[in-house]
């Protein structure tokens, strides 16, 4: 589906469909030239969700699309991504191939015109995105084209910008939706590489070999098991002006975790080729990099791994030494993410040396426990750091909760035979704080965000444009809406 904006003075061009929003109370119109019958709009009230589909007698769209945007002073950007989204799905069903959405003058005072673009570009081709690389034959598709019509020039921005970031999400969604034995880590590797072939952005990939001369112990403890090599993706970018800061983002690249040893009930496990998820927000967040210009160094950096119980995997009990020297004792082979994130976080501190880790990852069940699908857990060592990822949760519509990273915590990761253990013991609870406990030492000093995505990735109540059983690609806009502002 090609998504365009046309500047729409009166004439609305020739379209299959043409949605219209409105808020409540105000009378569904349709613009000069779309004959509707009075019964087509009667009764219509602009509550939220609410949708009319009436057929035109004459003029440019065959068909109006009439979608309730509820209470005006409740309207924000979600509602107009829902909207968006909820307006190409139903061109679709109708077999519609044209559809046109129209941001009226009113959004655009409420909202700023902007923000209605993006929100409008990001839940059409979102609304619209499809996963059917495993189909023989996909379902074809009728709808080919979107236009996004307003009358207020900033909209046109906001679109060509909201394109950006839905393209970086469906870059994510698409690298979690491979199962496992399409995507491995050298396959991720391989995708970070396809991302700095067009400039703009620098890669370097590390192999065992070299995991090896930098002491990577717990990062090739997890690899041990299984039969594909791991990799550690490392992408840069610069701006072209000043630089603010340098930032370091680092994803969690389980293409698959089984658990290992410790290995996982039957049940759903298919789904833990999510367990890259937090990868694929790094790469997603590099792939909108490519396009825009923020005034910040980024570099991201992947831990790219699988976790397989092999003749040769890492056993409960094995000690591990990582990159930094600290040794691990792996109780549970299934606490993996932390292990292969700990090197990746060495690695970030000898050779990149930020001013700011954000890390992204599917790490515990324990988030999904507290806060379910639809807020992601965060731990922030700044509060300045937390209300800015905040922000840009809640404008990207993948939100943050903050949670609590105490001492109790940390001390429960100190281990018996070695320096730390992988999993807490006795009755500590609280299983993502002992996550990120876990982490914490490996950071050091330096201002620190750890995103448990292990909820959102996946799975979360339907929202039109993200949500249900496919990845979510959640994490990729919300960067760099934060690199943006910050
Ligand atoms: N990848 C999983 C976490 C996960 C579980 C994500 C379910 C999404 C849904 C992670 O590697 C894991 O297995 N964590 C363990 C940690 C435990 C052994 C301390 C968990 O959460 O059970
Ligand atoms: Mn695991
Ligand atoms: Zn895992």
């Amino acid at each position: 589906m090609k998504l365009t904006f046309q500047a729409f003075s009166s004439r609305v061009p020739n379209t299959h469909l043409l949605a219209l929003p409105l808020c409540e109370g105000e009378k569904p119109h349709a613009p000069q030239g779309v004959a509707l019958s009075k019964v087509g709009t009667t009764d219509v009230k602009g509550e939220w969700k609410e949708t009319r589909v009436a057929d035109a007698s004459a003029g440019p769209a065959r068909r109006v699309l009439f979608y309730g945007l509820g209470k005006k002073a409740q309207l924000d950007v979600e509602k107009l991504r829902r909207f968006a989204a909820a307006s190409v799905q139903r061109a679709e069903a109708l077999g519609a191939e044209s559809v046109a959405l129209l941001a009226p003058q009113s959004l655009c005072d409420a909202l700023g015109a902007e923000r209605v673009g993006v929100a409008l570009a990001e839940g059409a081709r979102l609304g619209a995105y499809r996963f059917d690389e495993g189909k023989s034959k996909p379902k074809e598709r009728k709808l080919a084209s979107c236009t996004i019509l307003s009358a207020v020039k900033g909209v046109g921005t906001g679109v060509e910008k909201g394109l950006v970031l839905a393209e970086a999400n469906s870059f994510a969604r698409d690298l979690q939706n491979r199962p496992a034995n399409l995507l491995t880590p050298r396959d991720l590797a391989a995708a970070a590489r396809s991302l700095a072939k067009a400039g703009r952005i620098a890669v370097q990939i590390l192999d065992e070999v070299d995991m090896k001369k930098m002491g990577m112990g717990l990062l090739l403890g997890v690899a041990q098991g299984s039969r594909q090599p791991p990799r550690l993706v490392h992408l840069s970018y610069k701006p072209k002006g000043k630089s603010k800061g340098v930032v370091a983002l680092v994803g969690k690249g389980l293409t698959f975790d089984s658990g290992g040893i410790s290995i996982k009930p039957s049940a759903k496990m298919d789904e833990m080729r999510y367990d890259m998820s937090g990868a694929a927000a790094v790469l997603g967040a590099f792939h909108a990099l490519r396009k825009l210009d923020v005034p910040w160094e980024v570099h991201g950096v992947c831990a790219c791994s699988e976790n397989m119980p092999g003749g040769a995997a890492t056993k409960p009990g094995d000690i591990h030494t990582a990159m930094n020297g600290t040794t691990v004792e792996v109780l549970n082979t299934d606490a993996e993410g932390r292990l292969v994130l700990a090197d990746a976080l060495c690695y970030v501190n000898s050779k990149i040396k930020p001013d700011t880790v954000i890390d992204l990852a599917t790490l515990t069940g324990a988030v999904v426990v507290a806060l379910g699908h639809e807020l992601s857990g965060m731990f922030a060592s700044t509060d300045r750091l937390r209300d800015e990822l905040l922000a840009a949760g809640e404008e990207t519509g993948e939100r943050l909760w903050p949670l609590p990273l105490l001492d109790v915590h940390k001390d429960a990761m100190k281990g018996q035979y070695a320096d730390l253990k992988n999993i807490s013991g006795g009755d500590l609870g609280a299983g993502s704080s002992a996550g990120a406990a876990f982490l914490a030492p490996f950071v050091g000093e330096r201002e620190w965000a750890h995103l448990d995505i292990a909820g959102t990735a996946w799975g979360g109540t339907p929202r039109d444009w993200v949500g249900g059983p496919l990845g979510s690609g959640v994490g990729a806009r919300m960067l760099v809406r934060w690199l943006e502002t910050r």
